[in-house]
Parts: C-alpha cells; structure tokens; sequence
C-alpha cells in the first residue's frame, strides 16, 4: 500500500507534485486506516496495517511515519507483541485508529482478536491505548467473558476386560480435556473408572490448572473386572461425583460422559437410574466402543440400542459410536463443540461471543468515554460499547431492537459510530449498514440513568447500497456545533446498475436528521464514500472542507473528491478529483471492510 500526505499549492488547489509518499507491503493491508499525530518529537502519520504478519498471520500493527522528515521511511510500533493476552493469532490491529483526548495519545483495536472455547472461537475484540511516545498503556477486551457458565464434568470410563488397549482410551481422555476450559471459575472435570464396581481416579476439585489435571490422567491404569456394571457406575456418579464435598459448585451444568465397550450387566437398573438422572439435570453423553465387538464378530445392535438408552436426547446430538478404541480420538471435537452446544451458545444464542469490540471506534467530546462499534453483538445485530476509564458499558439488544426492525440478524449495528453536538449536548450515532438490507443510522443519547434512548433514525433509500457503513460529522464552520452529518453509501448502484456509490447530507437539529441531499461520484463501480473525511480549511475562506474516498474508481486505481465548505453547509460540486496518485490507501478499505462481508459463514467475520 501506499500514502501520500499532500500539500496545498497554486491558487485553490490541493498540489500533488510534491507528495510525500510512505509505502510498505500492500498484501499487509498497510494504509487501511490512518491518523495526522503530534507529539513532543514531531509530526507524524499514523498508518494502520491490519494484516500485518500476512499470510501466516494477520496480527496488524500501527506504522508511524514521519512527515517532517523527507525520505524516511514507517517504523512499526511493535505494539502486537505486548497484547499476548487470549489468542492475538489474526487480531488485525490497527483496522481502527483514533486519537483519545484524556492522555492525548491515540486508541486502536484488532476486532478479529480471540477467545477459543473447546475447539471454537469467538471474537470478543481487543483494544490498547496507546501514550504519545508510542507505548501501549492498557490492552482491553470488554465482551471476553469465561467460556460458557460453569460446567461440572463426569468421564465415566469402562476399565473392564474386554477393553483394548488401554492407550487410546487415556489419549481420548487428555485429548478431551486438552479441548475444554479447565478451571475454578469454567469448567472442573472428575474421572472414574468402572467395571464390576466404580472409584474415583480423580474428583471435580482435585485440580486446578488443565496441565495436572491432563499429567493426572496419563497416569490412569486399567481397573480390569470380568463385568460391565454401567448403570450401577451411573448411579454411583449421579449421586457422588456432583456433591460439594467432592467439589460440585451449586448451579454448575451438570454433565456426565459414559464410555463403555460392552452389554452392561446390570441392565435391569436402567429404569431406574436414567430417569434419575433426569431428574437431577445431568446431560449425558453415551459413547459406544465397538471394537471387542466387531473383533469377536458379535451383533452389536443391542450394544448400541443400550447406549443410546443412557444417551440425553435428541440421540443424534449425544449419542457417539466409533469402529475401535483408536477412533475415540476423532470424535473429541465433535464432543466438545455439542459439550459447548449445552450451554446453547451457538447461532441463534450469541451475545457477546462474536462482537468484534472495536470494529470502529470513537472519542466523544466528553473525553472519559469512547465508542467502541461491536457489528458482531447479538447474533450480528451488533451494538455499541461505551467505554470509560472505570468501566465498559455495553449497550443491551433492547435498547436499539424497536428501531432496528432487525428479524435477520444482521443489521451490524456499530459497523461505524460517531457523535455530534449541537454546542451544549453531545449525541451519539451508529450506523447500521444492512438494518433491513437499506441500511440505517441511528441518534441516541444517554440519560442521566445511564440508558440509551433514541432520538432519531434514518433508513436509507436503495437495497444493498450499505447506508450508514461511513460516519463524518463536519462542523463547517468550527464554532463547536455540528453543521452536517455525512452518511456513506459506497454500493449504492446508479441506473446503469454499477455501485457508483452517494453520500448522504443530513443536517442535525437537537439530534434530528434532515436529509439534504447527496454527493455522487461520477464513475461507474467507483464506490465512491467508501472512506469520508472533513480536513482542515484547504481553500482558505475559514471553513472546513470534505474529501471523499471513490477506491475503485479508474479500474480499481482509486480517487478522491474535494468539497469546499459554505457557511454551514459544503458544496456538491466537487472543486477538485485527483485520479492518479493514491492507488491503494482507499481501495484496501473497500477489500478489508465491505469485500468480505458476505453471508457465508466465513463471511460472518465480515473482514
Ligand atoms: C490466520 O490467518 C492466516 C492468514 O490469512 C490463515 O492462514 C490462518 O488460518 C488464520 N488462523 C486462524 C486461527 O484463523
Ligand atoms: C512492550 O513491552 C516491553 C516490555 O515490557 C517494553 O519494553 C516495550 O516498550 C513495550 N512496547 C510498546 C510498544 O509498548
Ligand atoms: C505429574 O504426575 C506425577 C505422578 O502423578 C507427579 O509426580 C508429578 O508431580 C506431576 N507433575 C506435574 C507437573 O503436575
Ligand atoms: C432441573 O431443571 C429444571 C428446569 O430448568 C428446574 O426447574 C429444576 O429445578 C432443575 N432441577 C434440579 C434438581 O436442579
Ligand atoms: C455405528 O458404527 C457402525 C460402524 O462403525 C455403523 O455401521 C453404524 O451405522 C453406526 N451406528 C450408528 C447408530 O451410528
Ligand atoms: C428474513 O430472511 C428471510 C429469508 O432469507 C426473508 O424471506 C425475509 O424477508 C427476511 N425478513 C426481513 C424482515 O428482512
């Protein structure tokens, strides 16, 4: 990717002759987001490489590139390496960059950052302060959250004769607990082994970390017995693996995880001990063995009826089958997500898991609190994150579900987020780029309970077109109250059905929006408002100016649209349209932010 930093030159015109041009790898996305900053040792364009690391890993980093000094070239802040928290694997740093008032140093997140829950992960989002001499002061994830509620595990392991070997039913063992969140505050597991009677190998609170509790298990010798007594092993983990003296918490989910080779012997207790376990909450997962059967060529249907029998229902979600002791291996991931699933924490019931914090972000005039947009919150319904020095407010499903309209759940409400004043309040503004497929903007303030409550909404007008996905508040003539609120809509398709793209002019009175009309980018399939910002007086007449990011104008080459200020107001003529000098600053936004976010699974992480 590259930069320029343009200066003003002849007459009215923004000169490019004599741009300065910082480049680094474009496969790194460099140049996705990028900030003007001032510190005690000069002045300096902040650059944001979010793939930084790409392709084995897109950690992202921050640039910082000096303006004064000709020919030098961006130095990495090094800021990934001190975020090492849960896993920073593919974070993308730097996809938001904004400057904090409070120590006025500058915010950036890497939303992509992860949290793995068994074999799942989820994106709760990582944020970090940044000082003015560019260390990282506080890394924060306000969603991350302990995987699941509290979960307390019985492995109940036939150890009679017939199983063989042994080998394979440990490394299933540690290879399972290997796949949960171990812990005081997650989850505890017990193991014990049966076969005419049923012990304890290890109790729910007999270990604290996952590394001695796998070391334990390795150590797990075959008890050895002539029967299979597995409804009597059953009941005896009903009734003692959960009680608080052997470390069960109240309120944990209770589960139990019956593998086993053999006909029991002690069928007659079904009866009795299954619908007990019902009765007790225990979720329990039956898994058949069905080696010592298939060698000595026995019927295994009535092996398999039984352990389906123990199995919770629906059956296809608890019941497990493998070929041979070897196999077990294979199902441990299977086994964790559903473990995961009791807990219902997939599709329909994720709240925070996916939110991506930080997927934009804003500093509010009130210099304590930042929004943080999370597009992924509530099944991708999304929301915002208020964030000060003492705490995260994240704002409920609730507080935006009327406005929003949102039956799909995909509204990305946070995709962009913004605020606007009219000199004495402050109001708050997330967009929404697919709220009903039209995409919408919502005003809200909070109230001196601390409660959102909405002020306005607009929708905008064409399907697809990705209103709301670019937020610019433009305070014209810089007496403090915002003039205009420019909303993007980079897919907006012209007649000619090509995404020519339009911003949208709204003027804004105690937080109403007032539609005053748009700007239009003149090309075909430019995407033009992909990128929106108001820059300091360039034409020199006192008012603040607008330039406008078309990334794919010219065959994907990209250009910029320059719009003087009025009074309160800007012009929609364009003064200026620079075709040929910024290739790729504003085409990667169009790759990293709109390009991927389809409705494929992958997509889902809209990055
Ligand atoms: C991280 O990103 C790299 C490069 O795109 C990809 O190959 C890898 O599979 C990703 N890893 C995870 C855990 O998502
Ligand atoms: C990262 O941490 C190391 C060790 O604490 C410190 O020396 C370094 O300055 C930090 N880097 C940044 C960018 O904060
Ligand atoms: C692993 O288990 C062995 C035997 O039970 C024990 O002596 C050793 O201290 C354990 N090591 C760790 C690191 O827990
Ligand atoms: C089992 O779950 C039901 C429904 O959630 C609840 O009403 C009941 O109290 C629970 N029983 C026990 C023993 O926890
Ligand atoms: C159990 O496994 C056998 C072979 O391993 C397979 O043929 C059979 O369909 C399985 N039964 C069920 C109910 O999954
Ligand atoms: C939700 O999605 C379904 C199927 O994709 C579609 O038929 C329906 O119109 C959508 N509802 C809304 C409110 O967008």
């Amino acid at each position: 990717g590259c930069l320029c930093v343009l200066t003003v030159s002849h007459g009215f015109n923004v000169g490019t002759s004599g741009a300065k041009i910082f480049s680094q790898l474009a496969a790194e996305q460099f140049g996705y987001s990028v900030q003007q900053f001032k510190n005690s040792q000069g002045k300096w364009l902040l650059v944001g490489s979010p793939w930084k690391g790409y392709p084995q890993n897109r950690k992202g980093e921050i640039y910082k590139c000096e303006i004064n000094s000709p020919g030098s070239s961006c130095q990495s802040l090094n800021l990934q390496s001190n975020i090492s928290n849960g896993n920073n694997i593919n974070m993308s740093l730097g996809l938001t960059l904004t400057p904090t008032t409070k120590n006025d140093g500058f915010m950036t997140c890497g939303p992509l950052w992860a949290q793995l829950c068994g074999s799942l992960y989820f994106y709760p989002g990582v944020c970090a302060e940044v000082s003015p001499q560019f260390t990282l002061q506080s890394a924060f994830s306000p969603a991350v959250q302990t995987c699941g509620s509290l979960m307390d595990i019985a492995i109940v392991l036939d150890g009679s004769n017939s199983i063989y070997p042994w080998e394979p039913i440990v490394n299933f063992l540690k290879k399972m607990l290997e796949n949960l969140d171990i812990g005081p505050q997650s989850t505890q597991v017990t193991v014990m082994q049966y076969a005419v009677d049923t012990s304890f190998e290890f109790k729910l609170n007999a270990y604290q970390t996952k590394e001695s509790m796998i070391n334990a298990s390795s150590n797990i010798q075959q008890k050895q017995g002539l029967e299979t007594n597995t409804f009597k092993a059953i009941d005896f983990a009903r009734k003692n693996a959960f009680l608080a003296s052997n470390g069960g918490r109240p309120g944990a989910t209770k589960v139990m995880v019956v593998v086993t080779d053999g006909e029991s012997h002690d069928a007659n207790l079904r009866n009795t001990v299954i619908p007990a376990c019902d009765s007790q909450n225990i979720t329990r997962f039956g898994i058949a063995v069905l080696g010592y059967y298939i060698r000595n060529d026995i019927d295994t249907s009535k092996l398999i009826a039984e352990i389906k029998s123990i199995a919770s229902k629906p059956t296809e979600k608890y019941f497990f089958n493998v070929s041979e002791e070897a196999t077990l291996i294979e199902i441990v991931g299977t086994l964790g997500d559903r473990i995961f699933n009791i807990e219902g924490l997939t599709g329909d019931n994720f709240k925070m898991e996916m939110s991506q914090v930080g997927f934009s972000a804003h500093q509010t005039r009130n210099k304590d609190v930042i929004l943080l947009g999370a597009a992924g919150a509530y099944n991708w319904i999304g929301t915002v994150v208020h964030q000060n020095a003492q705490k995260s407010d994240v704002l409920p499903k609730a507080a935006f579900e009327k406005v929003l309209d949102d039956r799909n759940h995909s509204s990305l409400l946070g995709y962009s987020v913004t605020s606007v004043s009219d000199g004495s309040s402050e109001f708050f503004v997330a967009g929404a780029p697919r709220a009903v497929h039209r995409g919408q903007v919502i005003v809200y303030s909070m109230n001196s309970q601390n409660q959102p409550v909405i002020i306005d909404s607009q929708r905008g007008d064409q399907i697809g077109s990705y209103f709301g996905s670019v937020l610019c508040p433009v305070d014209v003539n810089a007496d403090g109250v915002t003039d205009l609120l420019l909303v993007g809509a980079p897919m907006y398709m012209s007649e000619e059905k090509s995404e020519t793209g339009r911003v949208y002019l709204f003027t804004i009175t105690k937080g109403i929006l007032s539609n005053q009309g748009f700007l239009e980018g003149s090309q075909k399939n430019a995407r033009f408002g992909t990128a929106i910002t108001a820059v300091p007086d360039l034409n020199m007449d006192s008012f603040s100016d607008v330039v406008v990011g078309a990334p794919l104008e010219g065959n994907g080459h990209g250009a910029i649209y320059i719009y003087y200020g009025d009074k309160k107001t800007i012009r929609k003529q364009s003064s200026q349209v620079e075709p040929n000098f910024t290739e790729s600053s504003t085409h990667i936004k169009y790759i990293s932010k709109l390009g991927k976010d389809t409705d494929s699974d992958l997509g889902r992480t809209f990055f």
